[in-house]
């Protein structure tokens, strides 16, 4: 079921299971507020009998108990309101929390095609504002609507109780005002989702324009970008125009209809006086009941409207939790291999989206320790194949095995320190050098750290003003596009992986640069079986031995001078020379 469909007890019951530590002081939390509001009830009870004590002349000490039992109420009344504040702020706040945690941690297992599907806003305003916003009504919202729920329901029946006939008159006359909120709650219940969507979107324009600052300044397009932002905000603040609509319908149904309701009621109670089935207490008493009962009237629309915002919220979070993770581990997993990091490719097949197929029947065999270029044109399907080894994809048929050993064998953990990878559109973090490059390996002593900076030609590192521990900007935006391909380079090195895939981590470098890079690889990583994808001439030269991808299939691999030699492709692909087989890449292979 699609977590819109799902009630809001269904959707609570899912994530009852993450809410079980706190259920218990929720629970007193909620009794403590139900208490408060049933003390608050019997202070009306208690007028009732001092008035009516009063004009029977029931003398001064009773007077003075009546006030003391009033203020002995008002009093335990407003220390229960603390306790359930102070009971259900810490477990609420605990929750929320767990949550975000829960949800981050599933975020970081959910494959790469789901990420796809959301913009970094939408799950940013789902992580941060949906979880807060059901951690409140948790807390606040659903104690709030109990209780002024018990409240309205004892009042009611406090009110027969005293005369049944204006009791009556009291629930006939509530009808219209149920009718016309429950009518308004289906419609908020709709604009609610659409606005906290419409929010999510909003969220998605601003990180998007942040993120492309530089080519929205580039092509000076901050005008259009802010267009677009315009737009959305005033597409959500009519949703949210929408919302106070039907808002204030509820509002009147809860407060301008009782208070029509009060008039018939003085008029009943008069008659009820005059034919003596009712005291003049009994009439104060219900009037203070009516009184009482209003406020949690008019919350009650207003909690409506939060309990239907709290729901959406779950139901986007649950949204998320729902689709199912990525690649998970084998249910019988296989030690990790000895070996010195063979890769083979049998017969690999594989599509993104598992319609159009890129790879097929790839056969490739890395011999360990050796370096092999992977070329192929630009759409080939090259960083494919590099990310089929640590399996951040599922191929569609063969196996991809490391050392005789079925990736898919392997527990995630242990395959991803068997290979490591280094992309040519390198990720940094708002961190130091140090922690952004020690992120595969946390244990690294700072001479390991230096040594892969300096295998990855990253030595500008010392002239940065704090060396290691400089801070480096969001996604490292206060370095070159070089230096931080350099510095990705460093991290894959430093995991001293027994595979290294090498996704043209180097193209933003000079050639010079490349060149020197590359060999250091080869000489200082010599038993490390490196795929290097590469386009440069320069590279692929280091390689021990090149192999040619071309429409979904391996062509032909051998060294760089016989391929140069012997395929027509491989010198279409490096050397731009033409050749029919190779024009503008047939990456989708024929059936
Ligand atoms: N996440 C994805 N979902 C669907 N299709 C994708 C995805 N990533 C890439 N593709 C498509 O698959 C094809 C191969 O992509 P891939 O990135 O493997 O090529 P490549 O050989 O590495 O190219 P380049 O040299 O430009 O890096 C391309 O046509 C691309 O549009
Ligand atoms: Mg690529």
């Amino acid at each position: 079921m699609t977590p819109a469909r799902r009630s809001f007890t269904a959707s609570l019951r899912r994530v009852l299971p993450y809410a079980r530590s706190v259920i218990p002081r929720l629970g007193f939390g909620l009794a403590a507020a139900v208490c408060a509001a049933l003390l608050g009830l019997a202070i009306p009870q208690a007028l009732r009998w001092i008035v009516n004590d009063t004009l029977t002349g029931g003398g001064e000490r009773r007077l003075w108990l009546g006030v003391a039992v009033v203020a002995a109420l008002g009093i335990g009344e407003a220390a229960l309101i603390v306790t359930r504040r102070r009971t259900l702020v810490g477990p609420g706040t605990r929750l929320e929390s767990d949550l975000r945690v829960l949800l981050f941690s599933h975020l970081s297992d959910l494959p790469l095609s789901v990420h796809g599907r959301y913009s970094g806003g939408q799950l940013l305003s789902r992580t941060i504002s949906d979880v807060r916003r059901f951690r409140r009504w948790l807390i606040f919202g659903l104690s709030q609507t109990c209780v002024n729920a018990i409240t309205i329901v004892a009042g009611v029946v406090l009110i027969l109780w005293i005369d049944w006939v204006l009791g009556l008159v009291y629930l006939v006359g509530s009808v219209p005002a149920l009718a016309l909120s429950f009518r308004a709650r289906g419609r908020y219940a709709v604009l609610s989702r659409r606005a906290q969507d419409q929010a999510g979107d909003l969220a998605a324009t601003v990180e998007e324009a942040v993120h492309g600052i530089r080519v929205l300044k580039a092509f000076g397009r901050e005008r259009d970008a802010l267009d677009g932002f315009t737009e959305r905000a005033g597409a959500l603040r009519r949703t949210e125009l929408g919302k106070a609509g039907q808002r204030a319908v509820m509002t009147f149904a809860v407060t301008g209809v009782p208070d029509i309701l009060l008039a018939a009621l003085l008029f009943a109670g008069l008659h009820e006086i005059s034919t003596g089935d009712l005291t003049v207490g009994g009439l104060l008493a219900i009037f203070t009941l009516t009184a009482v009962m209003g406020g949690p009237l008019e919350r009650l629309s207003e909690q409506f409207a939060v309990s239907m915002e709290a729901k959406t919220a779950l139901d986007r979070f649950l949204e998320l939790l729902d689709h199912r993770r990525g690649i998970a581990d084998p249910a019988q997993p296989r030690p990790v291999p000895d070996g010195r990091g063979q890769v083979v490719f049998d017969r690999v097949s594989f599509s993104y989206d598992g319609t159009q197929p890129l790879l097929r029947d790839v056969d490739l065999v890395i011999e360990p320790g050796e370096t092999l270029a992977l070329v192929g044109l630009t759409g080939s399907g090259k960083s494919a194949i590099g990310q089929l080894i640590p399996r951040f994809w599922e191929a569609s048929a063969g196996a991809v095995r490391i050392d005789g050993v079925d990736v898919r064998e392997l527990r995630r953990h242990d395959l991803r320190r068997l290979v490591a990878v280094a992309f040519e559109e390198p990720v940094l973090f708002s961190a130091s050098v140090r922690a952004n490059v020690t992120l595969g390996a946390p244990e690294a002593t700072d001479e390991e750290l230096w040594e892969a900076l300096e295998i990855a030609h990253a030595d500008f590192v010392r002239e940065l003003p704090d060396g290691l521990d400089t801070r480096i900007g969001e996604e490292g935006m206060s370095l070159s596009g070089g230096q931080r391909q350099r510095l990705s380079l460093a991290r894959a090195i430093l995991c001293r992986p027994r595979v290294l895939v090498l996704d043209d981590p180097l193209s933003a470098l000079d050639v010079h640069t490349e060149a020197a890079v590359s060999r250091r690889l080869r000489t200082r990583l010599a038993g490390t079986t490196t795929l290097l994808i590469a386009g440069r001439l320069s590279s692929i030269a280091l390689a021990d031995r090149v192999a040619v991808l071309h429409g979904g299939r391996i062509v032909a691999t051998g060294t760089h001078d016989d391929l140069a030699a012997g395929s027509a492709v491989y010198r279409s692909i490096v050397y731009g020379e033409p050749h029919a087989a190779a024009r503008p890449a047939p990456t989708v292979v024929g059936t």
